[in-house]
């Protein structure tokens, strides 16, 4: 299938010179996950055996990496992602109230993107900021103290 091996030595390329700065040791694993996400969006399959490759560590030293930091995803995400926090102190402010609003709002499942692309919704243990609790956050801003009316108010704030 030559346009598979055309897309896939493409996509090579492009992975080359994202991490072309980095050197090619174990210690370059996180910066280049950093780097091919910022570049994708996320972490697909080939970039992760790239990186694999890339730094000589075995690939499922580099998913587990991957999969340990929040802030890396494996799946394409929305425009926005829309974190609603459910650690200890959220949660009993009533945290699983707005994640159920937001859900409901969005029309979709945890870690889905909605089909006009817009937003991913997923949930974290702590965003540091539980005198505020319940808290959510889209993209890099936190809101405080929510109601899901609030919440729901909120993701309106991005639909344009
Ligand atoms: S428990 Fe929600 S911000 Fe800490």
């Amino acid at each position: 299938m030559p346009e598979i091996n055309e897309e896939l030595r493409k996509m090579q390329n492009t992975y080359e010179k994202i991490l072309e700065d980095l050197p090619e040791t174990r210690e370059s694993v996180i910066p280049a996950l950093q780097l091919v996400q910022k570049s994708r969006g996320y972490l697909p399959g080939d970039g992760l055996e790239f990186i694999a490759d890339y730094t000589d560590t075995p690939l499922a030293n580099v998913y587990s990496i991957a999969t340990f930091y929040s802030q890396f995803y494996l799946e394409p995400q929305g425009e926005h992602t829309v974190k609603v926090c459910q650690g200890t102190a959220c949660h009993i402010k009533g945290a699983n109230e707005i994640y159920e609003a937001l859900l409901g709002k969005l029309g979709i499942a945890p870690g889905e993107v909605t089909p006009d692309g817009k937003f991913t919704l997923t949930t974290v243990r702590c965003l540091g900021a539980c005198s505020l609790a319940p808290v959510m956050m889209v993209d890099d801003k936190v809101y405080g103290n929510q109601t899901p009316d609030e919440a729901r108010d909120v993701l309106d704030e991005y639909r344009d």
